[in-house]
């Protein structure tokens, strides 16, 4: 088996190579003149089962491109099984047609995917109106959550007097199911806030099952932090319900934009992210949970 990586997610591909005691081979992704990709694999990949590691971000759109052409070519030299491990997977979230003639970004990821890679591995895929992956791939896929990992965490983080003071903020419908799970294992209370997105670029929150919040410990987790819009709208609700602290964990930290001022801003004391994209946030590191996968391979 051989570990390589598009340029995104190095740090978890050399980690999963280090303690498989597996080849790290990096692929060499470069562009002809006119623009046009080049690519190169540096290793005999004949009868090797290779593992491709590529966040969706940065760069989702050439991030797509060079997993489908290296995965194509793994195959072409002869490579007997090619998994893609996407800790972020993006297009996820273009799940319908919004607006007529609009694409359904997300089949389209996923038909490319089809028809280059055996299989893949994902962490917390932004599954809104699909109900699985199965919705839209036809190859093998896993599905992990980061779940055990933040709750992890946050048990860690909050000494022990202030234990159990914290709740668990899910800052849409979406993200209830693991604001949920998250606090179960934490051992404390979850709520979830209603989000009306009047454009990409502006949300409003509202509370939907109240939770005392005077005085405690607020952690609003999401899958996604992109603008870090949605967490700001959230973090001013829970200041201005008397929380004593705010903290933000996202699992795929995409921050663009003024995300990390916006928040600031708006309360956020602290912002944790997992490492599933590489951020100077990240915190909780997915590699364990991958080992134990890509162990099930060799
Ligand atoms: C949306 O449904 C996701 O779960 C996130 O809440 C969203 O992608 C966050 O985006 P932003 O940071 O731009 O508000």
């Amino acid at each position: 088996m051989i570990i390589t990586s598009c340029g995104n997610s190095e740090g978890i591909a050399k980690k999963l190579a280090s303690e498989l005691k597996l080849k790290y081979s990096p692929l060499t992704i470069a562009s002809f003149p006119d623009g046009d990709i080049y690519l190169k694999f540096n290793t005999e990949l004949k009868g090797q089962k290779v593992v491709i590691v590529q966040s969706f971000f940065p760069h989702p759109d050439m991030s797509l491109f060079d997993v489908v052409f290296a995965a194509k070519t793994a195959k072409d030299l002869g490579a007997k099984k090619v998994i893609l491990v996407a800790p972020y997977l993006g297009y996820m979230r273009q799940d319908k047609r919004f607006h007529s003639g609009e694409c359904i970004s997300s089949r389209v990821m996923a038909d490319l995917l089809n028809g280059s890679v055996d299989k893949l591995i994902t962490f917390d895929p932004h599954l809104h109106r699909y109900k699985s992956l199965k919705d839209i791939f036809t190859i093998p896929t896993v599905r992990l959550t980061a779940n055990p990992l933040i709750a992890e965490f946050i048990k860690k983080q909050f000494p022990a007097k202030y234990f159990k003071n914290e709740v668990i903020i899910g800052p849409d419908w979406e993200s209830y199911q693991w604001a949920n799970d998250i606090a179960k294992a934490v051992g404390v209370k979850a709520t979830v806030l209603e989000k009306k997105r009047l454009s990409s670029w502006h949300v409003q929150e509202r509370m939907i099952n109240p939770v005392p919040i005077r005085g405690r410990d607020v952690i609003i987790v999401d899958d996604i932090i992109s603008t870090g819009r949605t967490i700001a709208e959230a973090a001013k609700k829970a200041k201005k319900m008397g929380a004593r602290s705010v903290m933000a964990i996202g699992v795929h930290g995409i921050l663009i934009e003024d995300a990390l001022a916006k928040m600031h801003k708006a309360g956020v004391g602290k912002l944790v992210t997992t490492n599933c994209i590489e951020q100077p946030s990240n915190k909780i590191d997915v590699t364990p949970l991958l080992l134990q996968e890509l162990k099930k391979e060799r």
